[in-house]
């Protein structure tokens, strides 16, 4: 990889910060961010609307072949139903090669890029020049997105425990590409953050990398 192309992975459960911290620290260093959850959730809805069955590695790998960079703009992809339909297709091996060249090509474009997922530093980009893994505790995260969520839903904030919980097994869990903090990651444990210094944080771990 071109060493002039500064490529940063930050890794991390759902609703950890990882999305906000990608986004500032995109902003910080010039670079274009790519939040790849939104491939997984694209491929999801895409299978809804076709009707196709998230749970069939075929049906949902000739989806992921044919994506388009519109279907990274749909209406629903943000939605609690399509976040736990991406974690399903997203276990399916051939839905994770169809999309890692995707990740990889926008990664190695000038000036360098953040990505943001659960496989970044570990499979997606092993070489990047920094790495970040986010977490933080489960009832935190359930809080936080139960915020997001019930300003556009009536969500009971239980529900979104046990669905961060379940998504938490299944992406950790799978054989393939499992979540994990790749070994030279540094790790920052955003619970008891605001999300100001979480990003303070991050962009102090940032540097001492690059
Ligand atoms: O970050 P998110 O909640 O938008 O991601 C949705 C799902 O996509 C997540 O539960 C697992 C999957 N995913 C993945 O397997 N690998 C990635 N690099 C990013 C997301």
């Amino acid at each position: 990889m071109n060493t002039d192309i500064l490529t940063i992975a930050i890794d991390g459960p759902a609703a950890s910060g990882k999305g906000t911290i990608s986004r500032a620290i995109a902003a910080k260093f010039g670079l274009r961010h790519l939040d790849t959850g939104l491939l997984y959730r694209a491929v999801a809805a895409c299978c809804a609307r076709a009707k196709a069955d998230p749970s069939d590695p075929e049906a949902a790998a000739r989806i992921a072949q044919t994506l388009s960079p519109e279907d990274l703009n749909r209406a629903d992809l943000r939605s609690a139903q399509t976040g736990r339909m991406a974690s399903v297709v997203a276990a399916h091996p051939p839905v994770r090669a169809a999309l890692l060249r995707w990740q990889r090509d926008f990664a190695v474009g000038a000036p360098g890029a953040v990505l943001d997922g659960r496989d970044i530093g570990t499979v997606v980009l092993p070489d990047a020049r920094a790495k970040l893994f986010v977490t933080a505790e489960a009832d935190v995260r359930a809080a936080r997105r139960w915020r997001e969520l019930s300003l556009k839903s009536d969500i009971a904030y239980r529900d979104v425990l046990r669905d961060i919980h379940e998504r938490d097994e299944r992406d950790a869990g799978r054989a393939n590409a499992p979540m994990r903090r790749a070994e030279n990651a540094a790790t920052l444990d955003t619970t008891e953050m605001s999300i100001e210094r979480a990003v303070d944080e991050a962009i102090r771990l940032i540097e001492a990398q690059v």
